[in-house]
């Protein structure tokens, strides 16, 4: 996450992540899903401008030149309480007594109902982004707690760790370190998923272990990295959408490193050894498939 003052706004720029492995270990009593999954940031970014609103109301736009919002999903964005980011200018309102409002501009990148995790991410850009910008003082053991209220994935983003280990709910970061930058060409089907009809079609089963896929990454053996991709979520999501495994069928023909669904789906990815790989099979992928097809590499 990268945080830049342009007069008197604060711009935040956000990534997005992608699960290179996901074991759901269980049901837990509150109706979530215990989980072990590993994250990593990758270059595709939302940005939040916050500016002064001397209203003292909390305010939302979209920008209208988002790419991440295709028309027909405009309904399923909210700009009103029910978006993470003004829940989390709320949640920040409550905790500190603070009493200064904001006009927030979203500018949307990150595909939605992707498993990219940008709803997620924007909520931790406005949690670090505000604290910063209205000089609260909270620290990141502060802020924690407050993404953890907040959301699943919220707390991946708030430290910008590269790479980290998530369980619990996905709220506990253990960062890992990364030796390498790692390649991916990523493809969104036009249809997204939700994350909680995902997880209500799970049948859970053994889980695999994130052993050996530590060990990949130890070792910076790419090719073990491609045969240790794991997400329990794949078959639920292909139950629920067969363009889920059409677009996988398609990527195991353009890499064979390895490929796999992201998070709750919809969108997947294909690892691959260099850029210049990545773009011959976005190329390829591009010529046979009707969804947006991006070019990305871990963020720092
Ligand atoms: O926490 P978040 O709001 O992102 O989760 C969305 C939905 O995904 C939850 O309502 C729940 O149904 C499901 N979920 C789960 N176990 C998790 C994370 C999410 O069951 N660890």
């Amino acid at each position: 996450m990268r945080l830049n003052r342009q007069g008197s706004s604060l711009v935040v720029r956000t990534p997005a992540k992608l699960n290179l492995f996901l074991d759901v270990l269980g049901k837990r009593p509150d109706g979530y899903h215990e989980l072990e999954t590993l994250m990593v940031s990758i270059g595709l970014f939302d940005t939040l401008r916050l500016e002064a609103n001397d209203s003292g109301r909390f305010e939302l736009f979209l920008d209208p030149a988002s790419p991440g919002v295709p028309r027909e999903l405009l309904p399923q964005l909210p700009l009103d309480g029910r978006n993470l980011i003004l829940k989390a200018a709320e949640l920040l309102r409550e905790v500190t007594g603070c009493p200064h409002g904001v006009r927030i501009t979203l500018r949307k990148s990150i595909p939605m109902q992707a498993g990219l995790g940008g709803g997620s991410s924007d909520a931790a850009a406005a949690l670090v982004g505000l604290n910063h910008f209205w000089n609260l003082g909270l620290n990141s053991e502060d802020l924690h707690p407050l993404a953890a209220q907040l959301g699943s994935d919220v707390n991946f983003f708030l430290d910008s760790a590269p790479l980290a280990m998530c369980r619990g709910r996905g709220e506990k970061i253990e960062p890992w370190p990364l030796s390498r930058p790692l390649h991916f060409v990523l493809v969104k089907p036009p249809v997204g998923l939700s994350t909680k009809d995902v997880f209500q079609r799970l049948r859970i089963s053994a889980p695999q272990g994130s052993g050996r896929i530590q060990q990949a990454l130890r070792a910076g053996q790419i090719h073990d990295l491609g045969q240790q991709l794991h997400n329990s979520l794949e078959i639920p999501s292909r139950e629920l959408s067969s363009e889920v495994a059409g677009i996988l069928e398609k990527l195991g023909r353009v890499s064979r490193l390895g490929h796999l669904m992201t998070g709750s789906g919809s969108s997947c990815f294909a690892l691959c050894a260099h850029r210049a790989q990545a773009v011959r099979a976005a190329h390829q992928i591009r010529s046979f498939s009707p969804g947006q097809v991006f070019v990305v590499q871990t963020a720092t």
